[in-house]
């Protein structure tokens, strides 16, 4: 619906317009202003699409109307329909920004105008919306603190935005600039490489990582994004990119890289020294305590011998035999628990085994033990059996702590160039969340050796059907580091 405004003092031609208009239907809503103020007031509180205004107006001319109208309303069409307008006014009311003048005894050309008039102001106004659009987008480019470039069909970087050239020191030459390897343009060549075109081509777009260089040669790591533009037939116009330089990415990322595997590295070797001090406690713990307490076991039988009878004595010696036979068992323990003797006397698989058993003896947790005939002590390095070891030490600690399990199913195999070891428990079922809690430290520790080990590791826990922990660890580069024992 078109809102008209009628500048007419006469009534009946203000009545003759509209019905012109409506005649030829138009559809519209019309206000009359027959005086100065009613047209000034209409100018600026209504809607206006059109403004009509008769030319001669007692006490208020045409010119005047129209200035107003140009002023408070640019962008209506402004008509006049007047019964006296000779060709050089009309001329002159065409320069002044009139849209069209028509003749009261010509009205059945008034509607055809008013369309034109009408469809044209439309077409200004989003001309004004399309420019003002690309203006924006334009900033945007212009301004945005990454790399824009434009390649057009022939294969030459017709845009590159201020980023761009800053990126490349290309600095205000003049574009287009060649893509097909001409001396002196590898930057713009770098740009939109053969394989990105190709891909873009074929799916609509590039994206990955890439190298840009710049005009002095000088290497730039960047994220990039390689659209082709299409036409309606479906062939490329144009292809437009967006670079992201990741050079001080890159650079934390090697630094990050860095310090973690510094990290790992010194984890490694607090464990090779945790492990060196276990065993020289081990032995010094075995060969001090342990001679003495054979020494002292000797001479209480030496006494008893001699003491046959004085009964009372010889009940308190067997007494305090007793008590040396069971710190002898004490040290024993103690002594295998920091280093258990059997993993440098069976191997490792058959250390899991004795430790299953001991689990079992001490916990009453039943424990199914399948292993492998072939064990693998012989392929590796010490460091790895006593990290295995000490794995399984740690899944059975916490089975037997957190898991309230009846049974433990624990597997050990070789398979190819890989050592396998699972331990299932029937229990509770860790969650997700203490899997993988920074705080849980045994787990921690215990996927921090597997990394160290260059293998891998999966805990996984089922609510009220028991957790799985399954390590697989490679063979092959596993035979130094060799620990001392
Ligand atoms: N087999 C299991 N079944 C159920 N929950 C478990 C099991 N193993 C571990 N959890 C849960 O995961 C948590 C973290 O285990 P983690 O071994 O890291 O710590 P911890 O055993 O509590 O202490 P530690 O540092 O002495 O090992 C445990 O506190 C427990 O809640
Ligand atoms: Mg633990």
């Amino acid at each position: 619906m078109l809102n008209i405004l009628l500048l007419e003092d006469d009534p009946e031609d203000a009545e003759l317009i509209r019905c012109s208009l409506l005649d030829s239907e138009v559809h519209m809503q019309m206000s009359v202003a027959s005086t100065k103020e009613q047209y000034l007031s209409a100018l600026g509180r209504k809607q206006v699409d059109l403004i009509l205004s008769d030319f001669s107006l007692p006490g208020f001319d045409g010119w005047e109307a129209l200035r107003s109208a140009r002023q408070r309303r640019p962008e209506a069409p402004f008509i006049f329909v007047s019964g006296t307008m000779g060709e050089e006014t009309a001329i002159r009311a065409l320069k002044r920004g009139a849209t069209d003048y028509i003749l009261k005894d010509r009205l059945a050309r008034l509607a055809p105008s008013v369309r034109r008039a009408v469809d044209e102001a439309r077409r200004q106004r989003e001309l004004k919306r399309i420019r003002g659009e690309r203006r924006r987008l334009h900033r945007i480019i212009e301004t945005t603190p990454d790399f824009v470039a434009i390649m057009d069909s022939d294969c030459r970087i017709v845009y590159l935005n201020p980023q761009g050239r800053r990126m490349l020191g290309i600095g205000q030459e003049a574009l287009p600039a060649p893509t097909a390897g001409d001396p002196g343009y590898e930057w713009a060549s770098r740009i939109m490489e053969a394989e990105k075109l190709r891909v873009a081509a074929l799916k609509g777009a590039w994206i990955g990582e890439s190298t840009l260089i710049s005009r002095s040669g000088r290497e730039i790591p960047v994220s990039q994004v390689v659209i082709a533009h299409k036409d309606q037939a479906g062939e490329i116009e144009y292809f437009s990119t967006l670079c992201r330089n990741v050079e001080s990415l890159k650079q934390s990322q090697i630094a990050l890289e860095n310090s973690q595997k510094q990290l790992r590295e010194l984890a490694g070797h607090l464990q090779d020294i945790r492990e060196e001090e276990r065993a020289r406690v081990s032995r010094d713990i075995h060969d001090e305590f342990g001679q003495s307490l054979t020494a002292i076991r000797m001479g209480l039988s030496w006494l008893q011998k001699r003491l046959a009878d004085a009964p009372a004595s010889l009940a308190k010696l067997q007494q305090m035999e007793q008590l040396v036979d069971q710190t002898i068992q004490a040290v024993r323990r103690i002594v295998s628990q920091l280093r258990p003797a059997i993993l440098d006397d069976l191997g490792l698989f058959a250390a899991i085994a004795w430790q299953a058993r001991e689990f079992q003896k001490q916990t009453g947790i039943a424990c199914e033990v399948e292993i492998d005939p072939m064990d693998p002590t012989d392929l590796v390095g010490q460091n790895m059996t006593i990290a295995l070891f000490r794995i399984f030490q740690e899944t059975m600690t916490n089975a037997a702590r957190h898991a309230q399990a009846t049974c433990l199913r624990v597997h050990c195999s070789v398979v190819g160039d890989r050592l396998v070891l699972r331990v299932e428990d029937d229990g509770i079922g860790i969650s997700r969340q203490e899997a993988s809690d920074p705080r849980s430290f045994g787990l921690v520790g215990l996927k921090e050796r597997v990394v160290l080990l260059g293998g891998h590791v999966s805990i996984r826990g089922k609510p009220g059907k028991g957790t799985k922990v399954a390590v697989t660890i490679p063979l092959s580069g596993n035979k130094g580091r060799p620990c001392e024992s």
